[in-house]
């Protein structure tokens, strides 16, 4: 069942939230290096247009990073690893935790990048409190991304059943509007066609990714 998803995507689950990170990361630095660039004042067209693909590109991509890992993963890892009183289960109960605090402090981010495009400078008390938000999520993200990265989807790959992480991609996809179902017996070449198109399709949220690119 496997072999008919295309590998770029969703047959390896795991790797779709790592290329996320990166894209997390990347995307958070832009938004730090303007912020201390312009310190609240008005920057130029490119830098604008940077920091709408940062702000679009995290409010869609947070909310679906965060179900694939709850919904799709930490809740099957949870499932197999045995002892509910182990390491393991407090450590994905604060990596969720962890997703509610970023959440918010995201949405904090993005009213005030919104002032700021909106009218074209942000006040000096607005300024600080956005850099604050912005370093605090700095280093939430390298220690929660560390986590996961390190122990937690190794621990995945372990206990998780080769079924159940086929099951876990065609959920990611389907969050996505995206029903695997329907590429089921075609060559791999047109499924990667039709993915790419319907990402294409899809590019508003998508914006700042490479097309085949998932959130
Ligand atoms: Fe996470
Ligand atoms: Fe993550």
């Amino acid at each position: 069942m496997e072999a008919q998803l295309y590998s770029n995507n969703f047959a390896d689950p795991l790797k779709v939230l790592r290329d996320c990170h990166q894209r997390i990361m990347k995307f958070l630095a832009v938004l730090i290096r303007i912020s201390r660039d312009y310190r609240g004042g008005s920057f130029g067209k490119l830098d604008r247009a940077d920091m709408e693909a940062s702000l679009r590109y995290f409010h869609s991509a947070i909310a679906l990073h965060s179900a694939d890992e709850e919904v799709s993963i930490f809740s099957r890892l949870l499932m197999d690893a045995a002892d509910p009183a182990s390491n393991v289960h407090a450590e994905v109960r604060t990596l969720e935790g962890e997703h509610r605090t970023l959440s918010k402090a995201h949405d904090e981010i993005e009213r005030f990048g919104r002032i700021w495009l909106d009218t074209g400078s942000l006040p000096p008390a607005d300024w600080n409190a956005l850099n604050k938000l912005l370093d605090a999520v700095n280093t939430t993200y390298w220690r929660h991304i560390a986590t996961e990265e390190t122990v937690i989807y190794p621990l995945a790959a372990k206990l998780m059943t080769p079924e159940d992480m086929v099951t876990a991609g065609r959920e990611m996809a389907h969050r996505r509007g995206i029903d695997l179902n329907a590429f089921d017996g075609l060559p791999r070449t047109s499924q990667r066609k039709i993915h790419g198109a319907l990402l294409l399709a899809k590019r508003s949220p998508d914006a700042g990714k490479k097309p085949g690119e998932t959130a």
